[in-house]
């Protein structure tokens, strides 16, 4: 099994974080990981993430603290180079593949479309994620490619949330999604952790309720 494929296995849920506040990313981060969330994305959409993804790595290690939203190589290697264990890009990129593989960093492409995954599986992915899940027809365009793509697990991540989230983990084929509805912006920049702590109690119950 692949590395990426053994950080996907381990939860069933990956919080998609896009922090802009230097100060807020351990209240936040703990109280993710106090609810039972230690898998964690920051995307890089910010001035401060890859500072964020280097407090996580540096403070909390029992953390495994990822990079999204990654669109280049530089990207790729700045965030290895502060402590993300993985990486997650939207879309396909063979460069990006390549440069991930040959800097042994954990990495998580994105794929949609039959012919997509097709490239995943040319350059031996079987990993992949789903965006924008909901928009591109959620859990019933999974379980079609996954008909053709037996060996493949998904991550999807795009308009999941409390009342959608079984669909999907029902699937065999996706082990843990990812989304932003456990972290939304307004609570983080009101730093309003038990509202977000409440957000994962509801999640957790979701997920019990799903096993
Ligand atoms: C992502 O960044 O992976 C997605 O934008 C998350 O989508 P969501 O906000 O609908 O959860």
């Amino acid at each position: 099994m692949s590395q990426i494929e053994t950080i996907l296995k381990q939860c069933s849920v990956i919080p998609v974080i896009t922090v802009r506040e230097i100060d807020s990313v351990l209240p936040l981060a703990e109280t993710l990981v106090t609810s039972g969330f230690t898998t964690l994305e920051i995307t890089l959409r910010t001035e401060i993430s890859y500072r964020a993804i280097e407090l996580i790595a540096q403070k909390l290690p029992h953390v495994c603290v990822g990079a999204g939203t990654v669109l280049n190589p530089q990207q790729l290697l700045d965030a290895k180079k502060r402590g993300a264990q993985f990486a997650v890009s939207p879309g396909f990129s063979q460069m990006l593949v390549n440069i991930a593989k040959h800097n042994e960093i954990p990495y998580l492409p994105g794929a949609v479309t039959a012919t997509e995954m097709l490239l995943a599986y040319e350059s031996n992915l079987t990993a992949v994620k789903f965006f924008p899940a909901k928009a591109m027809g959620g859990a019933e365009t999974i379980r079609s490619l996954a008909e053709v793509f037996p060996k493949f697990i998904f991550c999807p991540t795009g308009g999941i949330n409390l009342t959608n989230i079984k669909d999907y983990l029902a699937l065999p084929s996706i082990p843990c999604v990812g989304g932003t509805w456990l972290v939304p912006q307004k609570l983080i920049s009101e730093k309003n952790w038990s509202a977000i702590k409440k957000i994962a109690k509801e999640t957790q119950d979701v997920l019990s309720q799903s096993k």
